[in-house]
């Protein structure tokens, strides 16, 4: 029989390489990437009523209204690819009402996985960040850069990806992130994030293994 497909939330500072792992879990784990922050730029792109009002709290750094972020992210965890192979959620929740909401509608994780990363090292990661808008794939001029000069003239920068802006973020993901933390503390998995990306994947990819072996060994276990 097929096995319970699993539920994974990952957090952590603005930059810290949640898309960039979550890139990576899903080539190995087939899981459904639900990123928040993806949903309100496409949102924003699609020149929506939602999108438009996003944009001004995004451009402050802000969290968007939960009225917008909630009913967002929960249809597309309703929807039957997630239920089906499992989903692994990005950036959300960030506030302990996005938590309790989502709880309410009965959308619980496995594992919270927190990625760890100091503040000199967010900046740099956020500068440097370009990405290819034809494969959504995440570069870094310096760490991750684009394979060919095709795909180097055509990367974008995100409008929230100045310096300035990052520190607004930071403010923000600090002043939320330890109400989220404290719901989740039986099942959060801290990683540091200050390695190189492979390494960053294997603390993830091992927590991942050895969850899903331990509830493999004693089945209603966890
Ligand atoms: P969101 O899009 O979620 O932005 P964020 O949390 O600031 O995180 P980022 O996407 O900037 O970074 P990341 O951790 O994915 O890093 P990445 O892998 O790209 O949210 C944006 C805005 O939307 C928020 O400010 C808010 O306004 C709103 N929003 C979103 N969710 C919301 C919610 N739930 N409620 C309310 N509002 C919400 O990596 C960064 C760079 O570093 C890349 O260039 C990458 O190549 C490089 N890199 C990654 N890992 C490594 C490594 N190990 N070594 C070297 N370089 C690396």
């Amino acid at each position: 029989a097929k096995s319970e497909p699993l539920r994974i939330m990952i957090s952590g500072a603005p930059a810290s390489g949640k898309g960039t792992q979550c890139e990576l879990i899903t080539q190995k784990y087939g899981l459904v990437h639900i990123a928040a922050g993806d949903l309100l730029r496409a949102e924003v792109a699609a020149g929506t009523e939602n999108g438009r009002r996003a944009k001004e709290f995004m451009e402050k750094g802000k969290l968007v209204p939960d009225e917008i972020v909630v009913m967002m992210v929960k249809e597309r965890l309703s929807q039957p690819d997630s239920l089906e192979n499992g989903w692994l959620l990005d950036g959300y929740p960030r506030s302990s009402s996005q938590a309790i909401a989502l709880k309410e509608y009965g959308f619980q994780p496995d594992l919270f996985i927190l990625l760890e990363v100091s503040e000199e090292i967010l900046v740099e990661r956020v500068v440097g960040r370009r990405l290819d808008p034809v494969t959504g794939k995440i570069y870094h001029l310096k760490y991750s850069p684009p394979e060919s000069e095709e795909i180097a003239a055509r990367l974008t920068q995100r409008f929230d990806d100045t310096e300035e802006k990052v520190k607004l973020r930071l403010r923000t993901h600090h002043q939320n992130v330890e109400a989220v933390l404290s719901m989740y503390e039986d099942i959060t998995v801290k990683v540091n994030g200050n390695a190189s990306m492979q390494e960053v994947f294997e603390q993830i990819d091992n927590a991942l293994t050895e969850f899903i072996e331990h509830r493999e060994a004693i089945p209603g276990s966890v």
